[in-house]
């Protein structure tokens, strides 16, 4: 997710810094993003001229100091509390008072990681869609003490990125998740109830019901891990038991099958 966000900001012209945690996996991201440059120059979205100034926007840290001159800093690190308040904490400290700290969150509360932070007011949500290039919506989410400003800053550098953000309040799960992450948890549900492969799965809901990519295709391209911590964060907000991880994903994130990262999820990549 965070090379998605990371091409977004490079292609829409920002000199970006991506931190990882090591050079290696940062590396990963770079080539992520130098192959969906390369596919677009292939396409006509854009010129090798293009492509080239977009990569050299883009400077590899695992050195959190790095970000101190961000104007915006978008966080998509593991989707569990404490590493995200420890982390806003020391972004607050790092960075330019003036600065926005967004995170991405999926389904943890904002209001819950600005408050590990000195200046809440500039702590929002910006909440993107796998794969982030493509998809074009951006939750905006405002937590009780987001600053208008810190709102509008984030909004507008979405739409100015080419993508359609939309407001939204700091209530579980956001707009999308609150209704994604209990029907996916359906649909996995449904394959031991039902007796059905994941195969005909995903087959009858995209021919059935039109989704562009089968449910365990989604699950797997989201990935378990993520999707996981979502449904446990959904459900110890909300209480309904469809929220709750169904097993099945449960057991494959205990073997390590997170999707198409570690290539098998569902399917084998
Ligand atoms: N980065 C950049 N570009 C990518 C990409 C990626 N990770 N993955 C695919 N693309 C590009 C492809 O290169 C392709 O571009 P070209 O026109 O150059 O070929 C384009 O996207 C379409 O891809 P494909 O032709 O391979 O396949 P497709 O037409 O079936 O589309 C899809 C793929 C865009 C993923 C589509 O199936 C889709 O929209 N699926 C639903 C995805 C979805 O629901 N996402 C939300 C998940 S929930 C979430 O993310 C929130 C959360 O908090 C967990």
């Amino acid at each position: 997710m965070g090379a998605g966000i990371a091409q977004i900001a490079v292609t829409a012209g920002h000199d970006t810094v991506g931190r990882e945690v090591s050079a290696e996996v940062a590396e990963r991201g770079r080539a992520t993003v130098e192959r969906y440059l390369a596919r677009g120059v292939e396409k006509g979205r854009l010129t090798a001229e293009a492509r080239d100034t977009a990569l050299a926007r883009l400077t590899l840290t695992t050195d959190l100091a790095e970000l101190a001159g961000c104007d915006l800093v978008i966080e998509a690190i593991v989707e569990e509390l404490e590493p995200k308040r420890g982390l806003f904490a020391e972004l607050d400290r790092i960075t330019r008072p003036d600065a926005v700290l967004a995170t991405n969150t999926s389904a943890l509360s904002v209001a819950a990681i600005a408050e590990a932070t000195q200046h809440p007011e500039r702590v929002v949500g910006m909440h993107f869609f796998n794969p982030a290039p493509v998809l074009p919506l951006v939750e905006i989410v405002r937590a009780p003490r987001s600053s208008d400003a810190a709102v509008d800053l984030a909004y507008q550098w979405a739409e100015q990125a080419g993508k359609r953000p939309v407001r939204c309040n700091d209530t579980p799960g956001f707009i999308v998740n609150r209704i994604l992450i209990p029907l996916l948890n359906d649909c996995v549900r449904v394959l031991d109830e039902a007796g059905v492969t994941p195969e005909d799965l995903d087959t009858a809901m995209t021919n059935g019901a039109g989704w562009p990519m089968g449910p365990c295709a989604l699950v797997d391209l989201v990935g378990i891990d993520v999707h996981v911590h979502a449904s446990k964060a959904l459900h110890a907000q909300l209480g309904e038991p469809r929220m709750a991880p169904p097993e099945r994903l449960v057991a494959m994130q205990c073997e390590g099958k997170l999707g198409r990262k570690t290539g098998a999820g569902f399917y084998t990549y």
